[in-house]
């Protein structure tokens, strides 16, 4: 068993409009004032968007897989900005002392709760979004096995929480309409979906390159390519998460499946129906278009 004796589940609190909890909030100041470098890139995502994807392409695409001191578990190599759990150094922390150029950066937060150095850096900001259904599926497994995120109860109920937006992190409707209206008005931030890198990560690949101003040769785009496949990630232990001892993968691992359209083992009929109509009302007002997932 790879479990650790971590405190009870913590529980779900209102911060600044958000759902929240304390992980995420407890190092806030330092959080707030974090010193943003004009090179360092940072990667957006709602929960289980696809972050440790992006994350891996990026750690491929800057740093390869030569270099001795990369050879670490990526949520060392991609530091966690906001996260403070017991045992570990706090992500502000982390990033303060690297020496490494460019920085990769992790964030969930919404747009609103971004510490505002990175606007003032004009950092260049990779953000990801996945369908609403597919992104339920992966964060209720992801509840069940992670002991620091609270309990999510079964299915029913925690769709119901999705719906309210009573989830860590808050709602996904305000977090990806939040950074799509953001990227309307600032050209530094790439929005990518999840399922047109399932569909062509190639095509996701050159796009990111040509928004970080890279030109890798052919052949060192298609070795992150295919370092970056999902049952490549799963199987590496640098990238698949098993070395974290705060998830149990007996309940269900982290590289889980990697699909689009999982949702339909998911939901019934009815919750799909019930979902669907909540969505519609709930993105009446934005641009952002979602494919059908069928
Ligand atoms: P599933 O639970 O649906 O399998 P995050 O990194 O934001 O927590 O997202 C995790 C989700 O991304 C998981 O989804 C995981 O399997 C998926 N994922 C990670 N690496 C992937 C890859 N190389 N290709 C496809 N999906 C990947």
């Amino acid at each position: 068993n790879n479990t650790m004796e971590l405190p009870p589940r913590p529980k779900l609190f209102d911060f600044h409009g958000v759902s929240m909890t304390n992980y995420f909030t407890d190092n806030w100041d330092n959080v707030q004032n974090f010193q943003a470098r004009p090179d360092d890139i940072l990667i957006a995502t709602y929960p289980k968007a696809g972050t440790t994807w992006v994350s891996y392409i990026l750690d491929l695409l800057y740093f390869g897989q030569t270099a001795p001191e990369r050879q670490r578990p990526i949520f060392e190599k991609v530091p966690f900005l906001e996260l403070l759990i017991p045992l570990y150094p706090p992500g502000v922390e982390v990033l303060d002392n690297l020496t490494t150029s460019p920085r990769l950066i992790k964030t969930h937060l919404p747009v609103q709760l971004l510490p505002k150095s990175f606007w003032e850096q004009n950092c260049r900001i990779v953000y990801v979004a996945r369908n609403a259904k597919d992104n339920a599926v992966s964060y209720f497994h992801f509840d069940r096995m992670n002991q620091t995120q609270p309990e999510p109860g079964d299915w029913n109920n925690f769709l119901q929480r999705v719906m309210d937006g009573k989830m860590v992190f808050g709602s996904w409707y305000d977090h990806v309409t939040g950074w799509w209206e953001k990227k309307q008005t600032h050209s530094k931030i790439l929005y990518l979906f999840y399922e047109d890198m399932v569909e062509d990560t190639g095509r996701e690949l050159d796009r990111l390159c040509s928004f970080l101003g890279l030109s890798p040769s052919a052949e060192k785009k298609e070795r992150v390519r295919r370092g970056a496949q999902f049952d490549t990630m799963k199987k590496n232990s640098m990238a698949n998460y098993s070395t974290l001892p705060i998830m149990d993968f007996k309940i269900s691992p982290f590289m889980r499946k990697g699909k689009v359209g999982d949702w339909k083992n998911h939901f019934t009929v009815a919750q799909s129906e019930q979902f669907d109509e909540d969505y519609k009302k709930k993105m009446k007002n934005t641009t952002l278009q979602f494919r059908t997932v069928v």
